[in-house]
């Protein structure tokens, strides 16, 4: 029963993380769009909400499939290359981060075109991810 709860919270944890990876790069959109004043620095207000906000998600979320993993001893080739799957989110994550930290000191370079491809890579890993520990191909 443990398993099921663990897997249930994984899953909420995993789908708030979500909320924040596909919210923020939206936000960035606007951002680039807009100029400095008030907007911009509302803008920049959600954003570093947000991204604190959605950090303590992922760890959990992370934490919680470590869990069923190592303490339920789920595992499989399809697990290797989910684990693969998560080092890109997690670095996405990070690179949320610093695309923050540019738009805070007045330096970022990307425009609104760039943001809003860049917000589609979330998606690409969601679906791979959700593809391979539902129906865990190897
Ligand atoms: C350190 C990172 C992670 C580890 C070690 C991990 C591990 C696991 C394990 C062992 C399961 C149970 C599979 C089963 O019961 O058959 C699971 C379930 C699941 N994980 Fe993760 N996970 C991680 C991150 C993620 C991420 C980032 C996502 C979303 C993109 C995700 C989505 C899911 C989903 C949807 C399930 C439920 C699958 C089902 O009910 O069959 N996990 N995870």
């Amino acid at each position: 029963m443990a398993y099921l709860y663990v897997k249930a919270f994984h899953i909420v944890l995993v789908t708030a993380w979500f909320a924040g990876l596909f919210y923020l790069p939206r936000i960035f959109v606007n951002l680039a769009m807009a100029s400095p004043g008030a907007e911009y620095d509302r803008l920049l207000l959600m954003a570093r909400k947000l991204y604190r906000f959605m950090t303590p998600l992922a760890v959990l979320a992370l934490a919680l499939g470590l869990w069923l993993w190592l303490g339920f001893g789920i595992s499989g080739g399809w697990l290797h290359a989910k684990l693969a799957l998560v080092g890109v989110l997690l670095g996405y994550h990070a690179w949320c981060g610093r695309l923050y930290a540019a738009f805070a000191e007045h330096r970022n370079r990307h425009g609104h075109v760039w943001f809003r491809w860049f917000n589609e890579l979330p998606v690409l890993v969601l679906v791979a991810v959700v593809v391979l520990v539902v129906v865990k191909p190897f």
